[in-house]
C-alpha cells in the first residue's frame, strides 16, 4: 500500500530523520534553474551541449526541431504543427560531476526548465522563471543584449533569482569583451565579473584563462575543434608561463583586461551573486562545446540548490517539510486524440512518490498522482520519485491552474504567480449570440487557466471581453480551444495597443478621456490602462503626473 503524507510526512519512507535526511541530501546536488535568451542566441544549442556533458537522465536524443536534429514538435494542435513549435519540452534533467570530484560523491541533480522563445513566447515563459532557483542568461556575442533577454531578465530580477551570463558564439566575430561587459552594466545595471577572460578575440577563440584573486590568471584552458562540434572538446590546462609562452599577444591581452576588470571591482563575489547584483561571466561556443564544462561547473559551484519557499501564511516552506509542490505551466489538448491536460509542477519540498494522494489547496480537494511523467519531446517518461527543485507533468489535472499548490499534511499555500505585463491586444466575440452563454462560460475558464488576462470595461461591455497576452500565439490558442473544447466559434479583432499600465480607481476616469488611452478592468479586479506607443505613454505620464500610472511585471 502507497501511505500518503497524511501518514508519514512523506511518501514509502516513515517520517524522522532517515527520511529528512535523504530528503537534504537530495536537495543539496539538485540545481535547477533556466536559459533566459533572445530567439537565436543558441539556448537550444547550448542546451544540447550541456546534454552532450552530462548524463541525461530523461532523454537521450536532441532537443529541437533544427535541422539536422530529430524533431521533437508535438502533436497536440495541428496550428503548432504547421508552424513547428515545440510546446512539450517542459524539462530536462541530468547528472553531472566535476571533473576531479571524489570517486564516491553523488553527482548532482540538475533540472533545466525551458522557457518558450520563438513564436511560442507567452507568459508560461515568464511563470517559468517563478519554478527555478537560478537562470542563465545567454548572449550573442555580436548583438548583445536583445529585446526579450531584457524583458526575461527584468522578471528574474522581480523574482530574485541569480544570474550566471553566458557569452556564446565567441567563435564568431562579435564585440570586444569589456564592450559586451560594459553594455551589460549600463542597460540593466547588473555587475558582470567574468570568472574566465576569453583567450583570442571573438572569432578566433582559443581558450579561457581562469581568472584568480586581484584577476591573477591562474590557468589556461586550451580547447580543441572536433568535428561539427558534435562531441565533447579536449581540453588541455596550462600554467600562466607556460601560456604566455604557447600564445603570446592574444594571452596577455586576457591578463591586463582581467586585471583590469579586477581594478573595477568585477571580481566574483558569491553572496552579491546570490543577492543578484553580480552576474558570474563566461564565454562560450555552444556550437563547439567550448566553455560548456565551465558552465555546468558553475552551475554547481555557484548557483544555489532548493531552498525554502514564502507562503501566503508567512511560515516559509522548508525544502525537509512534507511534500508540497506548485503548478507553474498547464497545457490542454497537447494530445488531440485524447484531449489530456498536463500540468507541470515544480516540488517545493519533500519526496514526491507516484501515486501518492495530495491535497490541491486551491478547492481542498484530494488529487491522486498516479500519472506523473517528465515529458520531453514527444517522450513521456513515468516518474516515480522526485524531490525538491525536480519538475513533474500530472495527466488530467483538469482542475490544476497556474500559481496553485499541491500538498501533504498539514496545509499549506503558495503566493499566487503575478500575472505579467501583457503587449498583445483584442476584442473577442462568439460569432453567434446564441452561444454567448457557452462563449461567456470559456472565456472566464481560459482565463482563469492563465491562458490569456480577460479585460472588461462598461463602454464594449460584456459580450466584447479583451484578451491580453504575452505572446500573439495565445489568440490562436485561445481560438482554437474555444472551437473544440466548448463548441463556440470566435471572432477575434486585434486592437492598436502595446502597453499596459497599472492604475487606480481614482486616475481611472481622467485616463480614460485621454486619447490613445483605454482603462479595464482585468478578472483579478486590477485596473489597466492600455496605450498604443510608448510615446503616449511618456508623454501622458509626463503631462499628468497626478495620475496613478504604475509599471507591471516584465515591463519594457
Ligand atoms: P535558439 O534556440 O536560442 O533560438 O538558438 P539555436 O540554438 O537554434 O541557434 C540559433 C543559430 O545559432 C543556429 O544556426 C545555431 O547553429 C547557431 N549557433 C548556436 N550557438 C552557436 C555558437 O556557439 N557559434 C556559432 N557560430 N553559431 C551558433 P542556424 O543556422 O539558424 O541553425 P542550424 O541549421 O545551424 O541548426
Amino acid at each position: 500500500m502507497t501511505e500518503t503524507a497524511e501518514d508519514t510526512g512523506t511518501t514509502g519512507r516513515q517520517a524522522g530523520p532517515d527520511a529528512s535526511r535523504h530528503v537534504a541530501a537530495e536537495v543539496s546536488r539538485r540545481r535547477t534553474f533556466a536559459v533566459i535568451a533572445h530567439p537565436d542566441a543558441g539556448k537550444s544549442t547550448l542546451t544540447e551541449a550541456l546534454a552532450l556533458h552530462a548524463r541525461v537522465i530523461t532523454e537521450a536524443g536532441a532537443v529541437h526541431g533544427k535541422s539536422g536534429r530529430r524533431a521533437t514538435v508535438s502533436d497536440w494542435m495541428e496550428m503548432e504543427k504547421a508552424r513547428g513549435i515545440s510546446v512539450s519540452s517542459t524539462a530536462l534533467q541530468f547528472t553531472y560531476k566535476p571533473a576531479g570530484s571524489p570517486e564516491d560523491d553523488d553527482p548532482y541533480v540538475i533540472n533545466l526548465v525551458d522557457t518558450p522563445g520563438h513564436a511560442d513566447f507567452s507568459e508560461d515563459t515568464y511563470r517559468v522563471l517563478t519554478a527555478v532557483d537560478a537562470a542563465v542568461m545567454l548572449i550573442d556575442a555580436a548583438k548583445g543584449l536583445e529585446p526579450q533577454t531584457l524583458k526575461l531578465f527584468r522578471v528574474c530580477k522581480h523574482n530574485g533569482l541569480p544570474i550566471i551570463t553566458v557569452i556564446n558564439k565567441w567563435d564568431r566575430p562579435g564585440q570586444a569583451p569589456l564592450e559586451l561587459l560594459d553594455e551589460i552594466t549600463e542597460q540593466i545595471g547588473l555587475v558582470p565579473t567574468p570568472l574566465f577572460m576569453p583567450v583570442g578575440i571573438a572569432g578566433d577563440y582559443r581558450g579561457l584563462l581562469r581568472r584568480g584573486d586581484d584577476g591573477a590568471p591562474e590557468e589556461y584552458i586550451h580547447f580543441t575543434r572536433t568535428a561539427g562540434g558534435s562531441t565533447i572538446a579536449p581540453e588541455e590546462h596550462y600554467d600562466p608561463a607556460t601560456a604566455a609562452e604557447r600564445e603570446g599577444d592574444v594571452w596577455e591581452t586576457a591578463v591586463e583586461e582581467s586585471e583590469l576588470l579586477s581594478a573595477m571591482g568585477q571580481d566574483h563575489d558569491q553572496e552579491l551573486y546570490l543577492a543578484g547584483e553580480t552576474s558570474p561571466v563566461i564565454f562560450a561556443s555552444a556550437m563547439l562545446n567550448f566553455g560548456v564544462h565551465q558552465i555546468l561547473d558553475a552551475l554547481v559551484e555557484l548557483a544555489p540548490p532548493p531552498h525554502a519557499w514564502d507562503t501566503v501564511s508567512g511560515v516559509p516552506r522548508e525544502t525537509s517539510d512534507p511534500f508540497s509542490a506548485v503548478v507553474f505551466k498547464v497545457q490542454a489538448g497537447m494530445d488531440a486524440a485524447h484531449r489530456d491536460r498536463l500540468a507541470f509542477m515544480r516540488v517545493v519540498s519533500g519526496e514526491f512518490e507516484r501515486g501518492m494522494v495530495v491535497t490541491h489547496a486551491q478547492s481542498a480537494k484530494p488529487f491522486t498522482t498516479k500519472y506523473a511523467l517528465t515529458v520531453f519531446g514527444r517522450d513521456r517518461t513515468t516518474v516515480e520519485t522526485a524531490y525538491p527543485g525536480d519538475v513533474v507533468g500530472l495527466v488530467n489535472a483538469t482542475a490544476l491552474a497556474p500559481g496553485d499548490t499541491l500538498y501533504t499534511g498539514k496545509k499549506v499555500q503558495f503566493p499566487p504567480i503575478p500575472q505579467f505585463a501583457p503587449e498583445h491586444f483584442a476584442v473577442v466575440r462568439a460569432q453567434s449570440l446564441g452561444k454567448y452563454k457557452q462563449f461567456r462560460k470559456a472565456i472566464d475558464q481560459l482565463a482563469a487557466e492563465g491562458v490569456v488576462q480577460v479585460l472588461r470595461n462598461d463602454i464594449r461591455g460584456d459580450a466584447n471581453p479583451v484578451m491580453a497576452a504575452v505572446g500573439p500565439m495565445q489568440f490562436e490558442v485561445v481560438t482554437a480551444r474555444m472551437k473544440t473544447e466548448f463548441n463556440v466559434e470566435v471572432v477575434v479583432d486585434n486592437l492598436p495597443y502595446s502597453i499596459a499600465r497599472r492604475t487606480d480607481a481614482a486616475s481611472a476616469d481622467e485616463l480614460g478621456r485621454q486619447r490613445g488611452v483605454e482603462v479595464f478592468q482585468r478578472t483579478d479586479g486590477e485596473l489597466l490602462a492600455l496605450f498604443g506607443d510608448k510615446w503616449r505613454l511618456q508623454y501622458i505620464s509626463k503631462e499628468m503626473e497626478h495620475l496613478t500610472i504604475e509599471p507591471l511585471v516584465a515591463d519594457t
